[in-house]
């Protein structure tokens, strides 16, 4: 499973890539607002850092202007996939985006219907909000599984990928399903390290080391 990170955080992104976990970069305009840079700055920052694909989002909301900035942040870098809201306008743009094979992440997708017109309108990744699936009540799990399953039974290119990460337990279910992508906050990464027999494990093999050598 291809890991990404989900942060527009340099210094995290540094961290992950020297781990040699991620696969990977997903940015949103909540996490570029939090950084002060400028997003086409940030995104040539990111690109230049990390030689793999880098979804940044376009803040349209119509077919032209959609393309307009895909078009711009398309040409910051190769690496840069344009991320693109799950409207009618953003699925005009996907299939002339994929026409002119701009790769895209369609994002904002809550239910397989939608993850399936995604598909068919040629979007490279569609990111299923898992998170936010959880938050009103319904399984984020459940519905990420569901695009997967529909998406490979037909056998479209497109890959789902499971956002709005929030705990290793999603991360696991999604590996166990065969989603091929995921993005997770730093936070998360580094929670998917640890384990307290590893370091109660290590803590023990050190001091043993230690008596040995008096
Ligand atoms: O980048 C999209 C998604 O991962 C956002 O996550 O935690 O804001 O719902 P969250």
């Amino acid at each position: 499973m291809k890991i990404f990170i989900d942060t527009a955080n340099i210094e995290e992104i540094k961290q992950a890539h020297d781990q040699g976990i991620i696969d990977g970069v997903t940015t949103n305009p909540s996490l570029v607002a939090q950084t002060g840079k400028s997003h086409k700055d940030l995104i040539r920052d990111i690109c230049r850092l990390i030689k793999k694909p880098v979804s940044a989002e376009v803040l349209a909301v119509t077919e032209e202007e959609i393309l307009e900035e895909a078009r711009i942040l398309a040409k910051i870098h190769p690496s840069v996939v344009v991320k693109v809201p799950l409207i009618s306008e953003g699925l005009k743009a996907v299939k002339k985006l994929s026409e002119e094979r701009i790769p895209t992440n369609v994002t904002l997708c809550f239910s397989p219907n939608q993850a399936l017109l995604a598909a068919k309108a040629g979007a490279t990744y569609v990111s299923v909000f898992m998170g936010r699936l959880d938050d009103v009540g319904h399984s984020g799990i459940d519905v990420t599984l569901q695009c997967h399953h529909i998406l490979t039974q037909y056998g479209f290119k497109t890959q789902i990928l499971g956002a709005s990460v929030r705990h290793p337990y999603h991360i696991q279910t999604l590996a166990e399903g065969g989603v091929p992508v995921c993005t997770a906050p730093y936070k998360v990464l580094t929670q998917l390290i640890k384990h307290p027999l590893t370091d109660t494990g290590l803590e023990k093999f050190l001091a043993d080391a230690k008596k040995s050598d008096i």
